[in-house]
């Protein structure tokens, strides 16, 4: 043998001295601290992993079989094993029960228990069972993303969880309105908020600028109102079946579809359908600007009342859940009286409907009625009218625009987006308390938070990617996490750890500065 050949294995030779390596998997467990949002309890067992293997089945309780199901899917696509799903008790693999996981959990919390035998997971009802195959999703491997088969190992890392949320709603809300997302989009949408546990969706179906949901009554609203967006491009609209598919998909997923219709404002859409809608009998042009507080539902016309029953009630029948959002926010073309009596009307007719009323903040200028939520969109800590409502007993939705409204800049170079309620990078989105953000309102007056994403500038999946990755995360952590659990420096690790994941999934996240990325950014 040459000294150069000699030379060239030394490394070789060298590496056998080392001490031995973790054995070759190892590589590849997720931390235990890495999920997001953070769980309640969690402990890891040092050393322990249980291993995805051509031989892993999912074991589910009767009714949990969709749950097993969309596991089974995902191990299925990336690992290439067979996974059957069936009924429980099995040994080994993976088993949902129904039974057995503590009455701290709740409706929607879970107990994972991962061995080097098995993972089970333990919940009072489905809702648990889906957050825990989300915890468990975060646990795989990141390469369990991938849509094709990838060579593995899979090893999830051993430990105990107890997890359940600090808030009982969670949500997001996409203005399909502004610009037109198809149902594609929206189930994409779905699956990436169903990933950080959040619960609802809220769908900004009408606008100035586009009316997106069909009404059989009102035929023009979809096919004239809905057929531009913002910039003058073409809009579209969702069939009553499309939205039933949102619905179905979400609800599947144990996400509550919330349906807005913005009233009595930002309705040029509706007025530029229907003539008589307009109090001089004339109906406007299609807007496609950006101008708000323009338009105004005709408040002293019986007709208007008639609309929004016909309208609301349609919408009422497409929606199981139990919210139906009005609006209400910048009627500055409405003069304040009116509103408050637009509004009090208008909030009768949801109820009548069978529906539970939300709407922006603004409906606290009226008279709520005792279930009607507020969503609190404002820039400050203190307002007097929800400080009031709340106290009077009214829920709060937290929104606050300054921190978490996803289609504001990260900062100055943000290519998308706006900055009127000012940059939001990842640190700002992550560093308030929704239970204590309000001067005068307490944390029990919080239902809980959610991240709306206004789309004037966005018309893209990979544009709703780029805002809501990665502080959709930190509003749901917010929204799920207790507070105790707060952390920056500890967060952002954990919010780091999906940067690869999210790479994989094919996330088209922004590499804030503010996040050390693993491999760099
Ligand atoms: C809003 O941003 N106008 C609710």
């Amino acid at each position: 043998m040459s000294i150069r050949r000699l030379l060239a294995l030394l490394p070789f030779f060298l590496l056998t001295l080392l001490p031995a390596g973790p054995p070759a998997t190892a590589a590849a467990v997720v931390a235990f601290g890495t999920v997001v949002p953070v769980p309640v309890t969690s402990t890891v067992t040092t050393g322990v992993t249980y291993g995805i293997t051509a031989s892993t089945a999912v074991y589910a309780d009767p009714g949990a079989e969709g749950i097993a199901e969309r596991l089974a899917a995902l191990l299925r696509r990336s690992t290439g094993y067979p996974v059957p799903v069936s009924a429980a008790p099995g040994v080994g693999g993976v088993s949902l029960l129904l039974s057995g996981a503590p009455a701290t959990v709740g409706a929607e919390g879970y107990q994972l228990d991962v061995t080097a035998a098995s993972i089970v997971i333990r919940a009072t009802g489905l809702a648990g069972l889906s957050n825990g195959i989300q915890t468990l999703h975060q646990l795989l491997p990141v390469a369990v993303d991938a849509a094709t088969v990838q060579p593995g190992p899979w090893p999830v890392p051993g430990g105990h969880i107890v997890d359940y949320p600090r808030f009982g709603y969670r949500g997001a809300m996409l203005d399909v309105a502004r610009h037109f997302f198809p149902v594609s989009a929206v189930e994409r949408y779905i699956d990436q908020l169903v990933l950080y546990k959040i619960n609802y969706l809220h769908l900004h179906l009408s606008d100035d600028q586009g009316w997106r949901i069909a009404i059989n009554s009102w035929p023009n609203l979809a096919t004239y109102g809905g057929s531009t967006a913002v910039g003058g491009g073409a809009g579209g609209y969702y069939t009553q079946a499309d939205y039933q598919r949102i619905v179905s998909y979400a609800a599947a997923r144990f996400v509550t579809v919330v349906p807005e219709i913005d009233m009595p404002g930002h309705t040029n859409a509706a007025l530029a359908s229907y003539a008589p809608l307009n109090c001089d009998g004339v109906a406007p042009p299609l807007y496609t600007g950006t101008d708000v507080g323009f338009s105004s539902l005709c408040t002293s016309k019986e007709l208007t009342y008639s609309f929004i029953d016909q309208v609301v009630g349609e919408l009422a029948a497409l929606t199981p859940g139990p919210y139906l959002h009005i609006g209400g926010d910048e009627a500055a073309s409405t003069a304040p009286a009116d509103y408050a009596a637009f509004i009090n009307r208008a909030q009768q007719i949801v109820a009548a409907h069978g529906k539970t009323v939300v709407g922006w903040h603004d409906v606290t200028k009226a008279t709520p009625l005792p279930s009607t939520l507020a969503q609190y969109w404002g820039t400050t800590t203190r307002d007097a009218a929800v400080q009031t409502a709340a106290q009077n007993g009214t829920k709060l939705i937290m929104s606050p625009a300054n921190r978490a409204y996803l289609d504001m800049k990260y900062n100055s170079r943000t290519p998308l987006g706006q900055s009127w309620a000012g940059y939001i990078d990842v640190k700002t989105a992550y560093g308030w308390d929704p239970g204590a953000y309000l001067t005068g309102v307490p944390a029990s007056a919080v239902l809980g938070v959610e991240a709306p994403l206004w789309t004037e500038t966005i018309t893209t999946s990979a544009d709703i990617d780029y805002m809501a990755f990665p502080r959709l995360p930190a509003i749901a952590e917010l929204g799920w996490s207790p507070y105790s659990t707060h952390n920056w420096t500890a967060f952002k690790q954990r919010l780091g750890a999906q940067g690869p994941r999210w790479h994989v999934m094919g996330v088209n996240y922004y590499h804030s500065a503010q996040i050390s990325w693993p491999g760099g950014s």
